[in-house]
């Protein structure tokens, strides 16, 4: 055998494939979870650079540096995080390499192989991916539009003793859903009760079109001990900086350094750096404004397309915020059988069947609207509806 065995069914990620194939100007992508390039500040990150890097002093950030992250970077973190109503400090704060490496890093100390870890279903490809290849079994949770169910939850707490659960509560990819308030309390009681690590991936929290912001998972006290937060840059600032963070209860926090220690001995010192120079320079609660102004427009266009492209009959969420719509053709529809006519069209979008790690529903697939512009949006749902025969 060539590979080692933990490689064994792992497969590489659809949408990476996917975003290969139709790098071309013409293609409307609705595929990636791609953030809009054009509203990166360009300027600010740039000043953000040089100011770190044009006094001598500059050359400590292209030095080796502490695990643990540059510390003015976590205190601002630690400082918006408390704001959004999480109390943290920057002893919390593990900074990684995206949220992404995060997710590697809590495998790396939690998951032995055989180990079980439960998910909502369907969620982020690349969770799967990263559990799977620390040799996890993974149960999937049913849900519904209120995100996962937590009667559904306990009984697979009972009947399976997952040693970790994993949840994207706060518009989820790849539905858009948001677990509700009532329903984190429940989980947090459940988790807490039964022991288990739970990791709240929270990359679009920030990014909420309506609706009054929800408590986060980790702000329950009675889960302060059991849940594992974490945040990313990628999609209020830029996913090219590759920078996120972990918030975890202090028994986790070496055993999360000793892994980070042997992946890459710390993150980037420069981009950490310019990013803590970045966010002290600017107003990021107006960055954040724009952004959201910008997607909820985004949102509408492609909600507003959806009864005109989807075939009778379909289903579709209507996210508060976030990324993404996941729409479900009516019974006996195979999405990934329609992508080829898409793609012909030069629009795409992802198949829903890899989001589910278990059993999937082949009639789903994931719409990111965050990518292009509002007319480009109703241009490619034209398309869409041809692709679908509509
Ligand atoms: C739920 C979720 N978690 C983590 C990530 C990875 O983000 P990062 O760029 O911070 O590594 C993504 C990216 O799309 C995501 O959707």
């Amino acid at each position: 055998m060539l590979f080692a065995q933990r490689l064994q069914g792992v497969a590489s990620s659809p949408v990476r494939d996917l975003l290969a194939l139709i790098d071309r100007p013409e293609v409307i992508s609705f595929a990636g979870g791609l953030p809009a390039p054009e509203l990166f500040d360009l300027d600010g990150l740039r000043a953000a650079f040089d100011q770190v890097l044009s006094t001598p002093a500059g050359r400590r950030h292209l030095q080796y540096a502490p695990t643990e992250g540059n510390i003015d970077l976590r205190e601002i973190v630690a400082g918006r995080m408390s704001a959004r109503g999480l109390p943290t400090t920057a002893g919390d704060l593990l900074i990684t390499t995206g949220s992404q490496q995060a997710l590697t890093l809590i495998a790396t100390a939690l998951l032995d192989p055989g180990a079980v870890v439960a998910v909502e279903e369907p969620t982020y490809l690349a969770a799967l991916q990263c559990f799977q290849l620390a040799g996890a079994r993974i149960v999937a949770v049913p849900g519904d539009q209120d995100g996962i169910d937590p009667a559904a939850l306990a009984a697979v707490l009972h009947a399976e003793r997952p040693r970790l659960l994993y949840l994207v509560p706060t518009f989820a990819n790849p539905t858009g859903r948001t677990l509700t308030p009532a329903r984190r309390a429940e989980v947090a009681d459940l988790a807490a009760a039964h022991g288990t690590w739970v990791v709240e991936d929270d990359p679009y929290g920030e990014l909420r079109y309506r609706g009054e912001p929800v408590p986060a998972l980790a702000s329950h006290p009675v889960a302060a001990d059991c849940v594992l937060h974490l945040g990313s840059f990628s999609k209020i600032a830029a996913p090219g900086m590759r920078l996120g963070w972990v918030r975890s209860p202090a028994r986790l926090r070496s055993a999360l350094a000793v892994a980070k220690q042997a992946a890459d001995l710390h993150t980037s010192t420069i981009d950490q750096a310019a990013a803590a120079a970045y966010l002290a320079a600017t107003d990021m609660d107006a960055h954040v404004r724009g952004l959201r102004d910008a997607y909820r427009r985004r949102r509408d266009a492609m909600i507003t397309a959806m009864p005109r492209t989807a075939p009778p009959g379909s289903t579709w969420t209507d996210p508060d915020g976030g990324m993404f719509t996941w729409l479900r053709l009516p019974e006996g529809h195979d999405s990934a059988a329609l992508l080829p006519e898409a793609l012909k069209r030069d629009v795409a979008f992802v198949p829903g069947a890899p989001f589910y790690a278990t059993r999937p529903d082949r009639a789903t697939l994931r719409l990111s609207f965050t990518t292009h512009t509002p007319e480009e949006i109703t241009e490619g749902m034209r398309r869409l509806a041809e692709a679908f025969g509509t």
